[in-house]
């Protein structure tokens, strides 16, 4: 199993299965499937309103000796109404008890973004109590606890930018580990994944499949599809592979972690072989020189009237 490296030397299998959209009834299912084929990397995250299964799964996978704890690399992410310094370690604890686990490997704040106590998804944009202006920094201190408190190895964040990742950088007392950001042939976002480098900041690539799974309300009209993409299917064919491979094998070759989802047992058996497959460096190029920019998930539900938050400056200009 390729990993890729931690500051600290700790290891991180490149590649998980991303639970975001995975239903409750199906995920159970799914993690175990890709348990048994080999996965060590789960991607989960309190939002998702999975992470009973999920743990269900964990629970049956170590007592049936699939996998042992210590050969499983587990992230989870805080969400936007934890924020607040003793709010952290909290909703750390409530993952910990939904995934049957005593110690997340990562967990990463979801969003730069701040709500009240109380707030999920849905009453972002009705609500006009919905945000709360918790300083970023705050909500570090709290991950930095919950890592002095072993209630995880790594720490880091996610959908931050460069200048959010300084704020950090500059007042916090550990760097962050890990920027887990939307990545894929159509935003390969070159300049925030090198800064990221500069400062040993690892990445996670989300959405490597262009999520076609959304729900209609997070979804625009029209989007550009990776996964039929003209290029990519011709690079497929090429080396005997499905679009969904090479898309996963070029976020490998970058040595950025991936996590696609799937709930479907051959999907889930077919991405991970995707770990062997070996990109020329001008099929790499040819992927680099693609012509298409999009971002699928772009934020703008957490923008609007009612919003202190804008895209521009949620995103790095590229
Ligand atoms: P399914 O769960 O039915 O397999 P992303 O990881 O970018 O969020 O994309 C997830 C979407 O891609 C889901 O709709 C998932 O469907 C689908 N998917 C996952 N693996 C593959 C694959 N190998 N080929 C085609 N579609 C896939």
């Amino acid at each position: 199993m390729k990993t890729i490296k931690f500051r600290n030397g700790d290891e991180m299998p490149i590649i998980g299965l991303g639970t975001w959209k995975s239903k409750p009834g199906e995920v159970f299912q799914a993690v175990l499937w890709a348990l048994e084929a080999g996965y060590r990397h789960i991607d989960c995250a309190a939002l998702y309103n999975n992470e009973k299964e999920v743990g269900n799964a964990f629970e049956q996978a170590f007592k049936e000796n699939i996998v042992k704890r210590e050969d499983l690399f587990v992230t989870s992410k805080l969400w936007n109404s934890n924020h607040r310094l003793d709010d952290v370690p909290t909703a750390l604890k409530k993952t910990l008890k939904d995934l049957k686990l005593d110690y997340l490997d990562l967990y990463l704040i979801h969003w730069p973004i701040s709500f009240k106590p109380g707030v999920g998804f849905a009453q972002h944009r009705e609500e006009f109590y919905t945000y709360s202006d918790v300083p970023l920094i705050q909500t570090w201190e709290g991950m930095e606890h919950c890592k002095e408190q072993g209630l995880t190895k790594h720490i880091g964040v996610s959908n931050f930018n460069i200048s959010k990742l300084n704020e950090l950088i500059n007042s916090g007392s550990i760097v962050p580990e890990m920027n887990q950001i939307e990545l894929h042939p159509f935003l390969p976002q070159e300049k925030l994944v090198n800064f990221c480098r500069s400062h040993g900041i690892l990445n996670t690539a989300y959405s490597p499949l262009g999520s076609g799974d959304r729900s209609a309300s997070i979804k625009k009209a029209n989007e550009p599809s990776l996964l039929e993409n003209t290029t990519i299917v011709e690079i497929a064919k090429k080396y005997n592979a499905s679009p969904a491979q090479i898309l996963i094998a070029y976020s490998i070759q970058r040595g950025i972690a991936v996590i696609p989802k799937s709930v479907n047992k051959e999907r889930i058996n077919e991405n991970l072989a995707a770990t062997t497959i070996d990109l020329s460096a001008q099929d790499m190029a040819k992927i680099a020189n693609i012509g298409v920019s999009y971002r699928y998930v772009d934020g703008s539900f957490f923008t609007g009237p009612i919003s202190p938050y804008t895209k521009d400056d949620l995103w790095e200009k590229e």
